[in-house]
């Protein structure tokens, strides 16, 4: 098991949707334990592959420390949400994104499909923080991170931010490709 470092946006590996796994392999395994440790020791609620830099359609939630009823630590093997339901402002920041939090309109519900390591199909469902990290981490596989859900003048004030700390050497520059 090893921490990896966390890609931060806007690399473009965080741009692009992620590739379906067609196998569960020693690899993957592998690469589920580095995801948890990463996120363990960020530490966050969720991480998905593509912010450790591997374009794959997998990611891992653990929303166990919340008060909320239904909770669950999960790994999701090509998840797809299936169904949503109600809108939730909460606030809400991204370990690609360190230093950003901005309220974001979620559904309040939503359920996902996805494969378990053994390759089993599950279904996750729940309302409150596991419904916005389903939703969040499902988001980054389709490339998409969480400023892309607000209105184009934060997101913009965002980026400048972004681009002023890239000046500064304060943030890494995106490498192209
Ligand atoms: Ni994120």
């Amino acid at each position: 098991m090893a921490i990896r470092p966390i890609v931060k946006y806007p690399e473009q590996v965080l741009l692009r949707p992620t590739r379906l796994v067609a196998e569960i392999t020693p690899e993957i395994r592998a690469l589920v334990e580095d995801m948890w440790e990463t996120m363990y020791d960020a530490p966050g609620v969720g991480l998905a592959a593509n912010q450790i830099g591997v374009g794959l359609r997998i990611a891992v939630i653990d929303t166990t420390s919340s008060q909320d009823p239904g909770m669950r630590k999960i790994v999701l093997i090509n998840p797809e949400v299936l169904e949503t339901r109600g809108r939730l402002n909460e606030e809400e920041g991204c370990l690609s994104l360190p230093g950003f939090t901005e309220t974001v309109l979620r559904p309040s519900w939503a359920k996902v499909r996805a494969s378990d390591l053994e390759g089993k199909t599950f279904f996750a469902e729940g309302e409150g923080l596991l419904a916005r990290a389903l939703i969040h981490e499902t988001d980054h596989l389709d490339g998409r991170v969480f400023i892309d859900r607000l209105s184009s003048l934060k997101r913009d004030l965002i980026r400048r931010k972004i681009r002023k700390r890239q000046r500064a050497g304060d943030w890494p520059a995106a490498a192209s490709g």
